[in-house]
């Protein structure tokens, strides 16, 4: 993406650890209303569950909501695969499951970012099993050049460079989630 990002500054609480803007504020927010608009015209005549994977994508999910103009319903799972450094472990666990039923849904998983796909992997097998009409996945971030479980994302946000990044629900050790754009961190994890 080569979106000019040059009027935008970094808050200075957060500089000392926050390199260059990945995505600005206000390129988001246009982004997410166009994936409203697409959400909305592809789901016309059936108006998703929404499920947002915690905590990352939660900023994500609450803009998205409202950018769709359809009576959706909103649930939330919560899945650990990090722990509290940088690097992927692999290991995917259900911190809190699904309250709603999902047969005779159609299903769509909100992610915050999608790094090695083990984790989408991992949720798109466990709320398959439960037999929705339809299960799709609506990332606001892609990393390129990752070696990766093979994806089929129907709604992707951006696709940005591999490095680590933190804002917009995305965290460093649970910091940084309340930036309003996306940004490369640049401190010790
Ligand atoms: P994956 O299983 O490797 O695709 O990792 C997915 C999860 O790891 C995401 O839902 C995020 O919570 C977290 N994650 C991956 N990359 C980043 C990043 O650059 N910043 C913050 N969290 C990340
Ligand atoms: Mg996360």
């Amino acid at each position: 993406m080569t979106a000019d990002n040059s009027a935008h500054v970094v808050p200075s609480w957060a500089a000392h650890e926050i390199g260059e803007t990945i995505i600005s504020p206000d390129q988001v927010s246009s982004r997410v209303r166009e994936l409203g608009a697409d959400i909305t015209r592809d789901y016309a005549d059936n108006p998703p569950l929404l499920v947002g994977v915690l905590k990352g994508a939660m900023v994500f999910m609450s803009d998205l909501i409202r950018a769709i103009e359809l009576p959706v319903d909103v649930d939330f799972m919560a899945v650990s695969s990090y722990g509290a450094s940088t690097k992927s472990s692999g290991v995917v666990r259900i911190v809190k499951d699904l309250d709603a039923e999902l047969s005779n849904r159609h299903v769509l998983i909100v992610e915050d970012v999608v790094d090695t796909g083990l984790t989408l992997n991992y949720l798109r097998k466990y709320l398959g099993a439960r037999k929705p009409l339809s299960l799709e996945v609506c990332a606001l971030l892609f990393k390129e050049e990752i070696q990766r479980v093979e994806q089929d994302i129907r709604y992707i946000g951006f696709s940005i460079p591999a490095d680590f990044v933190v804002g917009y629900g995305l965290d460093v050790n649970e910091r940084y989630r309340n930036l309003g754009g996306v940004y490369k961190f640049t401190g010790e994890a």
